[in-house]
Formats: C-alpha cells, sequence, structure tokens
C-alpha cells in the first residue's frame, strides 16, 4: 500500500492546497512556472500550485503519468498531507479529463512505490491524501488505483530475494493471496508433476532443495461463467543460476528478477478480480530454480515434455522456456482459453535487441499481436514485433529427440526461444509470447519506477483484459 490516498471531493467544498495543470509556455508566465513537465510551482501565500505538462503539441499521457510522479514526489518531500487537484483545468489540455485523472493517478500511486521492507533503518512517508476535485471522476480513480496497486504488488514480490521466496513459498504466498482476493488456487507439486508427465519442469527444478511448483490461479466473473477464459502464463524462475551451464559473476546478479513474468501475471489476475471484469482469466505461474548439484539436470538430458515432445537439453540456463512449455500445454489441455499470453524473461538476446525500451512481442496471431502492440502504445509499455518463420525451428534440429532447447550458438537468440515455445501451442489458439528480459526491472531510477522491478507488463494485461469486455 501507498502511503498516498486518491479519492475524490466537491470542488466547491476544497479549501486546502489546490494544484492546477498547465501548459507551458503559453499559460503560464515563465517567472512563475517551469516550461518542462513535471515542474511543479508552489505559491504559499494563495495555497496553489501549478504542475507543468510542458508544451501542448507534446503533451501526451505518459507526460502526464510522468508529471504525477513528480505531483507524487513533491508531497512526500514536503510533507504535504492533503493537496487538491482541480480538475477544472483538465479542460482544453486535449486529451479527455478522465483519461488525464487516470494518467496522473497512476504516476502519483506507481511514482510512489518503496520497498525498503529488509532495511532495518526505514523512511517513514507521511501520509497523505490527493483528492481530484470533481467526484465524476470517482470511478477512474478507483480502478486507477486498483491497476497500479496491483503493479506494486508485482514488483514487490519481484524484488524479495530467492532466499525469501523460491517456487515452494511462492506458492505458499500466493495461496494466502488468492484467499484474500477470492480467487481459485491450485497448487500442483514437484510428485505431482512428474506423475502428470510434465517432465520440463521437474527436471529445471530437480537440483534445488525447493522444487518445483505449477501454481494455477482461477478468476471467474460474477456473471458468465461458462465462457472460455484468457490463460496467462508467467516464468518463475525464482533464482537463475544457469545451473550447468552456469552464468557469469557478472551475469548472475540480478536473476532474482527471472519470476517477473509471473509476477506481471499475478498483478494482473488480482487486479482482473479486484475490477470483477466480465472476462474469466486463469493464471498460470511456472516455478522451478534453477540451480546446481548432484541431482541437477544437464546437458545433452533428454526430457519428455507433458506435450509427449522430448526435449535434448544443450544448455541448462535456456531454462525458461523448459518451465514454460509444460505449463503452456497444461493451460490449453485444462482451459481451452480463447487467448493465450505468455510473459517471461526469456533471453538476453532481446536485451541485445531492443534494450530497455521495448520487450519482444512474438505470435501466431496478427489480431492478437496487433491488439497488444497497441495498447502498448497507449499505455506506455512498449512491444515490438519479431518474427516466427519456421525457418528459425532447423536451428533446434536435434540427432536424439525430437529437438533442442537452444541453438547453441549466437544467431537470432530471442526468436528461437519464441520458436521453442510455439511447438507447443496448438495453431487454434491465439498466442502471444512477451520476452520481457530487457524491461523488467530497471537499472537507474526511471519517472515513476525507482530502481529496480518494473512491474511491466501487469498494466498491459489488464488493459487487454478491459477491452474485451
Ligand atoms: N533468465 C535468462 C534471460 C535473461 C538474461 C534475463 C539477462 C534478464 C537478463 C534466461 O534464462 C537465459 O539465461 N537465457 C539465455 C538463453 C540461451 C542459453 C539460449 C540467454 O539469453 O543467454
Ligand atoms: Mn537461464
Ligand atoms: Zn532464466
Amino acid at each position: 500500500m501507498s502511503h498516498i490516498t486518491l479519492s475524490t471531493r466537491k470542488s466547491e467544498e476544497w479549501k486546502g492546497i489546490r494544484i492546477a495543470l498547465a501548459i507551458a509556455p503559453q499559460d503560464i508566465s515563465p517567472d512563475t512556472a517551469g516550461k518542462e513537465a513535471g515542474d511543479l510551482r508552489f505559491n504559499p501565500s494563495e495555497q496553489t500550485a501549478t504542475l507543468s505538462l510542458g508544451t501542448k503539441e507534446k503533451l501526451t499521457l505518459e507526460i502526464v503519468r510522468r508529471a504525477g510522479g513528480a505531483l507524487g514526489k513533491w508531497v512526500t518531500k514536503n510533507k504535504v498531507t492533503e493537496v487538491g487537484i482541480d480538475t477544472a483545468s483538465f479542460a482544453d489540455l486535449g486529451p479527455a479529463p478522465d483519461k488525464l485523472a487516470f494518467a496522473l493517478a497512476e504516476g502519483i500511486l506507481l511514482g510512489s512505490f518503496r520497498f525498503d521492507k529488509h532495511k532495518s533503518k526505514k523512511e517513514e512517508p507521511t501520509p497523505a491524501n490527493i483528492y481530484f476535485l470533481n467526484d465524476d471522476l470517482k470511478q477512474v480513480i478507483e480502478q486507477a488505483g486498483i491497476i497500479s496497486e496491483a503493479t506494486n504488488l508485482a514488483r514487490a514480490w519481484a524484488h524479495e530475494p530467492a532466499n525469501i521466496i523460491n517456487p515452494v513459498t511462492l506458492a505458499e504466498w500466493v495461496q494466502e493471496l488468492a484467499k484474500v482476493e477470492g480467487l481459485k488456487c491450485t497448487v500442483i507439486d514437484d510428485k505431482q508433476l512428474a506423475a502428470m508427465g510434465a517432465g520440463a519442469l521437474v527436471a529445471v527444478g530437480q537440483g534445488s532443495a525447493n522444487p518445483s511448483r505449477l501454481i494455477v490461479l482461477e478468476y471467474q466473473p460474477p456473471a458468465g461463467k461458462d465462457a472460455s477464459p484468457v490463460a496467462l502464463v508467467g516464468k518463475a524462475i525464482t533464482f537463475d543460476t544457469g545451473g550447468y551451464s552456469i552464468k557469469s559473476v557478472e551475469g548472475i546478479v540480478g536473476m532474482k528478477y527471472d519470476k517477473c513474468g509471473a509476477m506481471a501475471v499475478l498483478g494482473a489476475i488480482v487486479a482482473a478480480a479486484r475490477l470483477k471484469l466480465k472476462t474469466p482469466v486463469v493464471a498460470v505461474l511456472t516455478a522451478a530454480e534453477n540451480m546446481i548439484s548432484d541431482i541437477a539436470y544437464r546437458p545433452n538430458d533428454i526430457l519428455t515434455t507433458l506435450s509427449g515432445k522430448t526435449v535434448e537439453i544443450i544448455s541448462t540456463d535456456a531454462e525458461g522456456r523448459l518451465v514454460l512449455c509444460d505449463a503452456l500445454t497444461y493451460a490449453q489441455q485444462q482451459f481451452k482459453p480463447r487467448a493465450m499470453i505468455n510473459v517471461a524473461t526469456l533471453t538476453g538476446g532481446v536485451v541485445v535487441a531492443l534494450g530497455d525500451t521495448r520487450a519482444g512481442l512474438f505470435s501466431n496471431n496478427d489480431q492478437l499481436s496487433n491488439t497488444l502492440f497497441a495498447i502498448g502504445e497507449n499505455i506506455h509499455e512498449r512491444l515490438w514485433r519479431m518474427p516466427l518463420d519456421d525457418e528459425y525451428f532447423e536451428l533446434l534440429k536435434s540427432v536424439d529427440a525430437d529437438f533442442k532447447n537452444s541453438a547453441g550458438q549466437r544467431k537470432a537468440h530471442p526468436i528461437v526461444g519464441g520458436i521453442f515455445l510455439k511447438q507447443f501451442v496448438s495453431d487454434e489458439t491465439p498466442w502471444a509470447h512477451l520476452d520481457i528480459a530487457g524491461v523488467s526491472d530497471w537499472d537507474k531510477e526511471m519517472p515513476y519506477c525507482p530502481k529496480g522491478a518494473s512491474g511491466f507488463g501487469v498494466r498491459l494485461l489488464v488493459e487487454y483484459l478491459r477491452g474485451l469486455e
């Protein structure tokens, strides 16, 4: 929970500090306000402030979100306990007032995220109330609050190190959360997984004292129970050492974030339940810890996956696709989803290709792909589509098994990851794979996210689910 609470109030009843949004430079004189978006000027004698959105030509909702982040910081830094946002100032800015309010609310709440649980000395920020001075915006502010809190939940869990969150404890945490959120939760343990034939998910976790878990969450809307659900599948490698294909001293640091795909999926289904969306959703978190031991899996091992297809291991560090393939098979077998989206920190190659600006998008369906791409542009969790031509599958030909888990060479890394997953998806299921390795955690502070887990994917998935109504 953020120390900032957002709500609405009637404008005429509000007597405290009033903040107006303003465009620069036209309607602000340069000596009273800055031109930069996010620049906040406070006039103590009048108890008013202006929050600049920069120039009107360049105004986007992302700028509003960033300005929201700046407003939250100002409130926190100055220990302001109550402030009103003058929504009359939203007129004539361009975007509709509800869109402006939504983006501003997101920026405030996302920007106020802190993860100081494990610090012995905590900075306790002063609790603050920010009021949007228009009761008509009540629902919009509530929805933005739910989505932002779900993103912050995904961030917070992603920050937990592997000595706290492992596949077993993650399953316990999710079960507790599911009770609170009214979600159905089924945890399939390593013995049940082995009996089912999920040989890939079991193998990745077999070197760890904390064995694999498949964690299944189901959200049923109040009405329309029989509709086929959207399946969200998330990679939850709670720590990725690389296994016997061990990572370098530098490359291994940060691998607690290899569960960010599953955290995004978790945040999305929690938000779906809190928003009481009309579409049923299932979230499958496929959890393993990729470790080294005398019983760990090895290169050249041949695994039989839940689908029956066999895979020869070339790299134990290409473990994400292995835990995912069994989860994708399971999701299709159990739920016959109307669409399936998996989210994973799958390859370093996607970071080389797209950096930390866009996530890789792979899909067997143009419509689903175009929809996700467009949402990404709108909400600023941006994607870029990559190909899945059959020719890439040549790189995975194996002598002794159906195919390999890695090409064993540098060619087309992120695409080969996608083409591997595609082997486990029926052509009839609209499917998308989001490779978020570059965007799941920031190595520097961002406008509305401190250094660390970004929660990338929560807002994107929720927006997709909301669009299905
Ligand atoms: N978890 C990593 C991908 C990753 C790398 C995420 C860097 C975040 C930052 C994944 O399991 C991995 O190790 N991928 C390998 C695949 C290769 C062995 C085919 C990679 O990208 O090098
Ligand atoms: Mn790996
Ligand atoms: Zn990994």
